[in-house]
């Protein structure tokens, strides 16, 4: 039997508050007007959200908020309009789906007319990724010079129409936007969030509704851990035994399981229609029992291990000095680069502690220009810097406030010498920490992390020696020893996923734990309507029900 703890260290919230939130909305109780811009701190819980959102009680915080004139209101006679552009097309379809089942409204979608809600592509200063958002009594007009800046758009749309617009039945609004003008651009062009389907393994369904929830936020990444000690979880077809037998069981000896190619490949397709580019990791050479277990020439001894379902780290190591490991890894590369349309393949390098120092860069001098010659950039762990980093590499960095000086110093120097650098600090990014002691899953080895925690730093000056403009962004990774099901991904993520998401995307001078927390208890009422069973943290000041 397994021993996780599945217990939930508060009880999950009842819809009761989505029946207070109707009856404020049905007896015309709504705010209206003012703004307020930097947000306040205080102590006692805030009352309950308005039916009308205030344009900047969003996460991510914009860039820059306008607030202007009366709002608008989505009647049954709104119509979605788009410009021909095929990908716009998708997004009006998706902003319908979501608007749809909690309106009751058609909202045709057309080339035609004037008013409603526009999505409209144009030449502008938003970039790859920004938009602009134009409020008032006659309509909403999404602008961006891309498509995925017009989906983030929507996403910020979404935010400020009512929570209860998530809810997939029919729900009464009025479903009002405030009038005014939102400009908006991400501070990072990397915004990502890693889920370990190794240590359990999670399937496509699961990871899709992930996806869904991490592009509400403007995530854009998804980093995928796709092989660890305790299971390979990607078909490679050269190598048929790394999923047959490697992955067949997780952390406390349950079944494990895999992603096909297919399965891989929906998974991307899924990802691409929420603008976010999948990464996978195969992590070498260290946590790599599955793949040992599976193959005893990769190592050295030529005697295959047993599978692995504990917790521990450390102990496997691919054998750095047989050429059929470079064979294999040349395979594995190969396959998952064709499968990935992406830019970048994670080859781990972290906790390699059972391969020496010379084996490591040995290692990596061969392995990385595998990734090179299949058309991909390298991202690793942190300890790639201990070897050579590969021109143009990606370091994840994942130590702490406490990590030793050496350390970042390496760090500092391989970003000094090009390295992009993706900031994943252990004591406030890993999703898996527990918020506190009595938290009944996760782990604790880097810190209690709770919501304060881990918004409250700046990526910008995080590192000794690494300026601001070396940053390629921040993740939060969700690791996952002691999380078996959907609710306990949701539970560690939630609240603590939309204040990476908001480091990654707003500027520096928009951070304020005081402003944050309130536009994240604003989040409460929404995750209710979309089923996500949060953790209420007693730090947020959510809405009373
Ligand atoms: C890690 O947490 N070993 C990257």
């Amino acid at each position: 039997m397994s021993p996780l703890l599945r217990r939930r260290d508060t009880t999950p919230r009842t819809s009761r508050l989505l029946g207070a939130l109707l009856l404020v909305a049905a007896t015309g109780a709504l705010a209206t007007g003012a703004v307020p811009t930097g947000g306040t701190a205080d102590a006692a819980p805030a009352p309950r959200p308005p039916g009308l959102t205030p344009l900047d009680r969003v996460i991510p915080a914009p860039a820059v908020v306008r607030p202007a004139g009366g709002p608008y209101t989505v009647t049954p006679g709104t119509h979605i309009r788009v410009d021909g552009d095929p990908e716009t097309l998708r997004i009006a379809e998706y902003l319908a789906d979501v608007l749809r089942p909690s309106t009751g409204f058609r909202l045709p979608i057309t080339d035609r007319g004037y008013g409603g809600i526009r999505l409209r592509l144009a030449d502008g200063p938003h970039g790859a990724e920004g938009y602009r958002l134009d409020s008032g009594p006659d309509g909403v007009v999404v602008t961006a010079g891309k498509p995925a800046g017009l989906f983030h758009g929507v996403q910020t749309l979404r935010q400020l129409l009512p929570g209860t617009v998530e809810a997939d039945t029919v729900q009464l609004g009025p479903w009002r936007v405030a009038g005014g003008t939102i400009e908006d651009t991400p501070r990072y062009a990397w915004r990502g969030a890693m889920l370990d389907v190794s240590r359990h393994f999670f399937g496509v369904d699961t990871v899709k509704e992930y996806i869904d929830r991490l592009a509400l936020y403007k995530i854009n990444k998804l980093h995928l851990h796709l092989s660890d000690d305790q299971g390979w979880r990607i078909a490679v077809d050269s190598w048929p035994r790394l999923t047959s037998h490697g992955g067949s069981t997780a952390v406390g000896g349950g079944a494990g399981g895999f992603y096909t190619k297919a399965d891989y490949r929906e998974i991307v397709r899924h990802a691409a229609s929420r603008h976010l580019e999948v990464v996978p990791e195969v992590d070498m050479p260290g946590h790599t029992n599955a793949a040992l277990a599976s193959y005893p020439e990769l190592n050295c001894d030529d005697v295959a291990p047993p599978l692995y379902t504990g917790i521990k780290v450390g102990f496997s190591s691919l054998c750095a000095g047989k050429d059929v490991t470079y064979d294999f890894a040349e395979d594995v590369v190969r396959e998952l680069a064709a499968l990935t349309p992406g830019r970048y393949l994670h080859i781990g390098g972290d906790e390699a502690h059972s391969t020496s120092h010379d084996d490591y860069v040995t290692f990596m001098d061969r392995v990385q220009p595998l990734v090179a010659k299949y058309g991909k950039t390298v991202v690793a762990w942190h300890q790639l810097s201990g070897a050579t980093p590969a021109k143009g590499a990606l370091i994840q960095y994942w130590g702490m406030d406490r990590t030793g000086d050496p350390e970042k110093a390496r760090v500092a120097e391989a970003v000094k010498n090009g390295a992009g650098l993706i900031l994943s600090p252990a004591d406030r990014t890993y999703l898996d920490m527990k918020y506190t002691e009595d938290t009944r899953l996760g782990l604790s080895w880097a810190a209690l992390v709770d919501v304060r925690r881990a918004y409250d730093w700046d990526p910008g000056d995080y590192l000794p020696d690494v300026p601001a403009s070396a940053v390629t962004g921040v993740e939060a990774p969700l690791w996952t020893e002691t999380l078996s099901e959907p609710g306990e991904l949701e539970y560690m993520a939630f609240p603590r996923l939309p204040g990476i998401a908001e480091l990654g995307w707003s500027p520096a001078a928009t951070h304020d734990w005081d402003a944050y927390k309130v536009r994240l208890a604003a989040q409460g009422p929404r995750w209710e309507a979309m089923g996500i069973d949060y953790h209420a943290a007693p730090q947020v000041p959510w809405p009373r029900d």
